[in-house]
């Protein structure tokens, strides 16, 4: 190796060692931000406008719920949709001088204002909760999740089997 290998060599296990502690870092957050959207799909329209032409729902209740080792809730917080459907959970990992486990926490759905469009659907896991997977962003010691979207729908779709809707064939 010439010195110029050599160099060249430092650098990059220099750039690689930088590159494993931001990395170590990243695992490790300090602010949680969890974002997604709510909402109102209709069983009376046929397959392609339920899942694609749903409307945005204002209003929703989204929770995260946080759970330790032995399954007890160390943490609990609600927020609200917007105008776009759109939610925003704000998440501190140091909870009573303890840090939060990122995997025991789910997302789900609370309530809808909307009496036309309040019944839960498991859409996305919505219903049931889904878990924090891969984070969307992650910045400084902010760590971003974008949940994929969730859904209410109407009182009148309540006996079809929601979670499982029929492909309907139009031609
Ligand atoms: C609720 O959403 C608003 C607007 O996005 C945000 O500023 C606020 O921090 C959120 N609250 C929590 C508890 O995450």
């Amino acid at each position: 190796m010439t010195g110029r290998e050599a160099l060249v060599f430092l650098i990059a296990l220099a750039a690689a060692s930088t590159l494993f502690i931001t990395t170590c870092r990243a695992d490790d957050p300090r602010v949680i931000h969890i974002q997604g959207k709510v909402v109102c799909t209709d069983c009376s329209k046929d397959w392609n406008e339920w899942v694609n032409g749903a409307k945005p729902l204002q209003g929703s209740k989204v929770a995260v719920i946080c759970m330790d080792n032995n399954d007890r809730v160390v943490y609990h917080t609600m927020n609200i949709t917007n105008e776009e459907g759109m939610f925003k959970l704000i998440v501190d990992r140091h909870i009573n001088g303890k840090k939060l486990m990122v995997n025991g926490c789910v997302v789900k759905l609370v309530s809808s204002t909307h009496s036309d469009c309040n019944v839960l659907t498991d859409f996305s896991g919505g219903k049931t909760g889904v878990k924090l997977r891969s984070p969307s962003l992650v910045y400084q010691d902010i760590t971003e999740y974008t949940i994929p979207p969730f859904s209410f729908t109407s009182p009148m779709c309540d006996d079809k089997d929601i979670d499982k809707p029929a492909q309907v064939n139009d031609d």
